[in-house]
């Protein structure tokens, strides 16, 4: 059953409910104010005559003249004696007035419904104010009552009727307004499903469906963002796995088939080892990157001393600093303390440090400064820099630039940085080149650790 067909099926369940509830409440309190209503009339009218029968009881005139205005007021009345239980008088036949005195207790005062065969009458009792135990009981018939209680009530049935159509009309209106949107939203996972990202609109809703496709929304993008990322990710692997696989390829061929001298095929087989050495770091790195995406909870975080951790870094790279003859300076603060997984953490800041060497012309610097409870680690070169459209980039995967060798190393470096809850950046240096900032938030650094 959809959603609107349930909603408008309960709301008119329970309109049916409270309008059930209010037609019997309201039938049966009609009935009892006119009945309440009708002893008031008749109280008054019995009044007059019990005043009217106190004055002038007596003459055949006077008797003749209250039977004429009896009729007239078509009333039905007993003149009953308390003291002996008898009806002295009655307006009704005397079979009839039998009848009813049988089937009615006359002396229960308080009992104001009386019962003629299927009849109900209703009555009033007036005591005669100078002949103790003397009482004028007045009756109605409760079939007058009965109908004007019928058509009050049909009126009500009317309005209620007219009343509960308009609130299921307004009801599916509403529920309309509401449920639209929701399969509005369907279509729009629908077209999630098949990854038609591009063709989603956007749904007008209020409230929390709002929010619910505001998420939607976001979701699909952030999944669009993700899959383009994916899909960029495979055609730069498969690119940077093909192309010594190719170099491979076509060496070992040439070797297989005897087109090369022995010179050459010596040579041949230099540059295939050293393309399956290459083949290996990339496939390695591959499973450091897919590692730590999958196994975050891999690492193993230590307090690090800061100048140590340099000392170590410094350590690795001077064969190459030598080589390039760099200009390496480094400027450490004491007493700062880094929480990281060392070897991790070693490997992503060697991996900055190196590319600086590579792209410096004479001058790498690395720094560590604490201002603030936020650690920060600085490298920077006096090469050709970063551009700020490549900066949007390098820490992709495979991402290089036109020195670049195979663009992993900075993807590894902020996968390994974000794990111990850093950041990394890059931007302009006053030696002319990158700079590199690694940043740490002591307070949050601690609480991981
Ligand atoms: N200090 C730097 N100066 C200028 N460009 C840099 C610097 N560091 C990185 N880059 C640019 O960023 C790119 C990505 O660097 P990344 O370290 O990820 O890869 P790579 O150095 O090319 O290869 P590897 O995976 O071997 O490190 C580089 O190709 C280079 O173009
Ligand atoms: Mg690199």
């Amino acid at each position: 059953m959809k959603l609107q067909s349930q909603l408008n099926a309960a709301f008119t369940a329970l309109l049916i409910v409270i309008m059930a509830a209010a037609g019997f409440v309201i039938h049966s309190l009609i009935m009892d104010l006119l009945i309440k209503d009708e002893q008031r009339q008749l109280e008054e009218t019995g009044e007059l005559l019990v005043s009217f029968l106190n004055e002038q009881y007596g003459t055949e005139d006077d008797l003749r003249s209250f039977n004429n205005f009896l009729k007239e007021q078509n009333l039905q009345l007993f003149m009953y004696d308390r003291n002996q239980d008898a009806v002295l008088f009655s307006t009704m036949s005397l079979p009839v007035a039998n009848d009813f005195f049988q089937q009615n207790d006359f002396s229960a005062t308080d009992e104001t419904l009386w019962s003629y065969g299927k009849d109900r009458f209703v009555t009033s009792r007036i005591l005669f104010y100078n002949i103790s135990g003397l009482e004028l009981i007045l009756l109605t018939p409760m079939d007058d009552l009965e109908i004007v209680q019928q058509n009050f009530f049909n009126r009500l049935l009317l309005v209620f009727l007219i009343g509960a159509a308009a609130a299921v009309f307004l009801s599916y209106f509403m529920t309309n307004k509401l449920v639209t949107p929701l399969s509005q939203l369907k279509g729009q996972l629908k077209k999630i499903e098949k990854r038609q990202f591009n063709e989603m609109d956007r749904i007008k809703a209020t409230g929390e469906i709002k929010e619910v496709e505001q998420s939607v929304y976001e979701m699909a993008q952030e999944l669009q963002r993700y899959m383009n990322s994916q899909q960029t990710f495979f055609q730069n692997a498969s690119h940077e796995l093909k192309t010594p696989l190719m170099t491979i390829q076509g060496y070992a061929e040439g070797i297989k088939d005897g087109i090369f001298d022995e010179k050459e095929s010596e040579k041949g087989l230099e540059v295939m080892v050293t393309e399956v050495k290459r083949l290996k770091g990339i496939i390695n790195e591959m499973i450091l990157l897919a590692k730590l995406d999958s196994e975050p909870a891999d690492a193993k975080p230590v307090a690090i001393d800061a100048k140590e951790f340099i000392e170590k870094i410094v350590e690795r790279t001077i064969p190459i600093v030598n080589e390039k003859k760099i200009n390496f300076k480094q400027s450490v603060e004491n007493n700062i303390i880094i929480v990281a997984d060392e070897e991790k953490m070693l490997r992503a800041v060697l991996n900055i440090v190196i590319n600086g060497i590579r792209h410096a012309k004479s001058e790498v610097s690395i720094q560590v400064m604490k201002k603030k409870q936020i650690i920060a680690i600085l490298v920077e070169d006096d090469g050709e820099g970063v551009s700020s459209e490549e900066a949007a980039h390098i820490f992709h995967r495979f991402v290089k630039g036109k020195n670049g060798e195979t663009g992993l190393g900075l993807a590894i470096a902020r996968a390994i940085i974000e794990q111990a809850n850093g950041t990394i950046s890059v931007g302009k240096s006053e030696l002319g080149g990158a700079m590199f900032k690694i940043l740490f938030e002591t307070e949050k650094h601690k609480d991981k650790s």
